[in-house]
């Protein structure tokens, strides 16, 4: 089957960029208090026998602290890079090439999702076949967590890490990713804003959702 451009481009960029990114991002939770709340949080949720894929992983470096929190963690990237370097840097966790699009995993498999940073690459049109896809593979009761910039514009990125790419990142609001992963079947726990440290420029929104109980 023929891939949307958008993966394409998205998983070019990412490998021309994972090594500089691997560099510059590998120890980002240290200065970071409140992302490593929200993970706590979502560790504590999530049905505890089941396994937690951190989709859109990049090189691992919140895998390994999922699975430092108590989860059976496992990575899963577009890109080939990313995923080259993640195996590299954490040889003890599983990594694996796929598409959030598209999940190569069984209906209700997992109890958790960490969508950290990876939905701002997916085209607004997209979305709802995203969460259809983690809705399908969440064990009932299972938790995805996920964490983006605010904003409402789309940014296409031609440069990184003196690397010519080609990247479009999408900003939205809490509410419009809350409604829908509602329109997806998921119930909200919780949602938070964090302002901008000084190094960033737009605020950062956490929505901690499950797939709720089957009903009988
Ligand atoms: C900004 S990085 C974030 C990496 C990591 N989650 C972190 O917080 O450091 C975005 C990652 O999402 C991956 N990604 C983008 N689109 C994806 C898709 N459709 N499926 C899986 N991964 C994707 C990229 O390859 C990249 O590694």
């Amino acid at each position: 089957m023929t891939e949307p451009g958008f993966l394409l481009s998205t998983r070019a960029s990412y490998d021309a960029v994972a090594a500089a990114y691997a560099g510059r991002f590998h120890d980002e939770l240290a200065a970071k208090p409140v992302e490593r709340a929200m993970l706590g949080a979502f560790a504590e949720l999530v049905p505890s026998a089941e396994p937690v894929a951190d989709i859109g992983c990049g090189t691992g470096h919140v895998t390994a602290r999922l699975r430092d929190l108590g989860l059976s963690a496992f990575g899963i990237d577009l890109s080939s890079q990313m995923v080259a370097l993640a195996r590299r840097q954490h040889p003890g966790l599983r990594f694996d090439e796929g598409s959030m699009t598209a999940l190569d995993l069984p209906d209700r498999t997992l109890g958790g999702i960490l969508a950290m940073y990876s939905i701002i690459h997916i085209p607004r049109e997209h979305l709802p076949q995203v969460f259809a896809e983690f809705h399908r593979v969440l064990v009932p009761g299972g938790r995805a967590l996920l964490v983006f910039q605010v904003g409402d514009a789309h940014e296409r990125r031609t440069e990184a890490f003196g690397q010519s790419i080609s990247l479009d990142c999408y900003w939205r609001s809490l509410e419009h990713v809350a409604e829908s992963l509602g329109r997806a079947g998921f119930a909200e726990d919780a949602r938070l804003l964090r302002e901008p440290d000084e190094h960033e420029k737009l605020q950062r929104g956490f929505l901690l959702v499950r797939r709720p109980a089957d009903v009988v």
